[in-house]
């Protein structure tokens, strides 16, 4: 089939967090498959810097908004023999420092940058023939609405399904009900799909329109449709419950292998464990610890944001570093982890490091070099770090919720990959990070550990073919 993803990240163009790999990752895999994929996103300064300059231009889209022309285009840029990524250009929204906002702060007009994109998709979607339209997130989830409520705007797409895929349920975008005339969609709809005590909400709008609905994991699923983990959606969710499962990302392992990974100081495999030494002492230079091999290194590469349980790490840093373990920290996000964790190099000097930024590289070399990934999140609803972590050999400790329980299996005997616990609380984070010290003094079985993970096969494979049956069943 002919399918158009959509999605505000992807990978490599554009990325803040997993949603950018795995829209990546899943186009890739269904295009080796024999499927045409269509991706688009919007035309960010970086990609108006770079990769515009080699696309093609397509179509106009420029529009009226507010009594004002907001010029726009469509780009095509191939990736691949069945790969295309359409670049929605509108300078006047997306050619900015962010993606999303700047310092912390969202952009005020998020959401008619948003509700242009996602009129720009169906465009798309039109251009390229595409009989399913597969949205990610709150950014392009009003695609689903306009062509359910007008589809007389768009005669070129009576036979085309649309599947929304949600990330995050905690990420809405929310608006305020005066900005509703500014963003150019149909009045009609307001009701029917966007409105959300008395506001604006544009993720509503997917799950009330799209013909379906997946999250990324099944406990996720699980979880959002019962009371108080759905962020006000719960309800909504459970009027759709026919038409919304859970299929877990996979990781591309193309990109991510510690056997050819061009970022690695020394490659390594599960047969051949010696490089990972060589990465360790890298990363322990590298983030100003003593060069100790003795010394369990715990790492997190993380958004710092809500639902990361960043507050956990904070209660058991003073245990952790007291036991002897080694801490590195590579994450930016809210503006008081940052200051917390920026500080903690000094507290701990030797023991501790931290960087504040986003560095793709650095993210690869963190994860190998460390032996143990700390994930001790509040709500994930996939979470692909850990998967990352598994296949470099660095034991994931994490909390039992969404993707990380659906993912990491209990290290019991001679079984599983990883430590999990359940209770939200530094003392029952502490436990596991116990439970995985102990674990790390007996070298053979944590090496065994070790490999248990590096060979779990968490390829898209299986979870590409369920979206593929997903866009077959829509289509017959
Ligand atoms: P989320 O999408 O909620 O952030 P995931 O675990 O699904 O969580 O994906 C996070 C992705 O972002 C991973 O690829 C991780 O390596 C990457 N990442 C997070 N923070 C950083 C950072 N500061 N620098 C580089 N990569 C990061
Ligand atoms: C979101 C979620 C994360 C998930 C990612 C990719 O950012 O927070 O858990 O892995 O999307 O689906």
């Amino acid at each position: 089939p002919k399918i158009t993803i959509a999605a505000a990240e992807i990978a490599p163009f554009a990325k803040t967090g997993g949603l950018a790999d795995a829209v990546a990752a899943l186009s890739a895999s269904l295009a080796a498959n024999g499927c045409r994929v269509n991706l688009v996103m919007p035309a960010y300064r970086s990609i108006i810097k770079t990769a515009i300059n080699d696309a093609q231009y397509v179509a106009d889209i420029g529009f009226r908004t507010a009594g004002q022309a907001v010029p726009a285009g469509i780009y095509r840029y191939p990736i691949g023999p069945s790969q295309n990524i359409y670049f929605i250009r509108c300078d006047e929204f997306f050619d900015r420092a962010g993606l999303y906002g700047e310092s912390g702060i969202d952009y005020t007009d998020n959401d008619r940058r948003f509700a242009l994109f996602s009129r720009a998709v169906l465009e798309v979607a039109g251009l390229t023939g595409s009989r399913i339209i597969h949205l990610n997130d709150w950014h392009a989830a009003p695609a689903a609405a306009i062509l359910k409520l007008q589809p007389e705007r768009y005669p070129g797409l009576n036979a085309a399904r649309t599947l929304l895929t949600i990330h995050n349920l905690a990420y809405q975008g929310h608006f305020a009900r005066d900005r509703w005339p500014s963003l150019g969609l149909d009045p009609a709809a307001f009701y029917p799909a966007f409105e959300f005590y008395g506001g604006v909400n544009f993720l509503k709008s997917g799950l009330v329109c799209a013909d379906r609905l997946v999250t990324v994991s099944p406990t996720y699923a699980r979880e959002v449709t019962s009371e108080g983990c759905g962020f006000g959606l719960e309800g909504v969710l459970r009027t759709r419950a026919a038409s919304f499962s859970g299929i877990v990302n996979g990781v591309d392992y193309n990109l991510w292998n510690p056997e050819n990974d061009l970022y690695l100081v020394q490659h390594y495999s599960a047969a051949d464990l010696s490089g990972k030494a060589a990465c360790k002492k890298a990363i322990q230079q590298f983030y100003g610890l003593e060069e100790d091999p003795a010394a369990p290194v715990a790492a997190v590469v993380s958004r710092l944001a809500d639902g990361k349980g960043m507050e956990l790490i904070r209660e058991i840093l003073k245990k952790l570093i007291g036991s002897g373990a080694q801490f590195i920290l590579l994450g930016n996000g809210v503006r008081d982890l940052e200051d917390f964790f920026r500080a903690l190099p000094s507290v701990y000097p030797g023991k501790a490091g931290t960087i504040i930024g986003f560095d793709d590289g650095l993210a690869h070399r963190t994860i190998a070099g460390a032996d143990m990934l700390l994930m001790p999140s509040q709500r994930e609803p996939c979470g692909l770090t850990q998967l990352y972590a598994l296949k470099y050999g660095t034991v994931p400790i994490v909390r039992r919720t969404g993707g990380l329980a659906d993912t990491v299996k209990p290290a019991e005997g001679d079984r599983g990959d990883g430590f999990l616990f359940d209770e939200y609380s530094g003392t029952a984070l502490w436990e596991a990070v116990n439970q995985a010290r102990t674990w790390f003094e007996e070298r053979p079985s944590w090496q065994s550990l070790m490999r248990r993970g590096m060979l779990a096969d968490h390829s898209w494979s299986r979870s590409m073919q369920q979206y593929l049956q997903i866009y077959r069943a829509l289509l017959s």
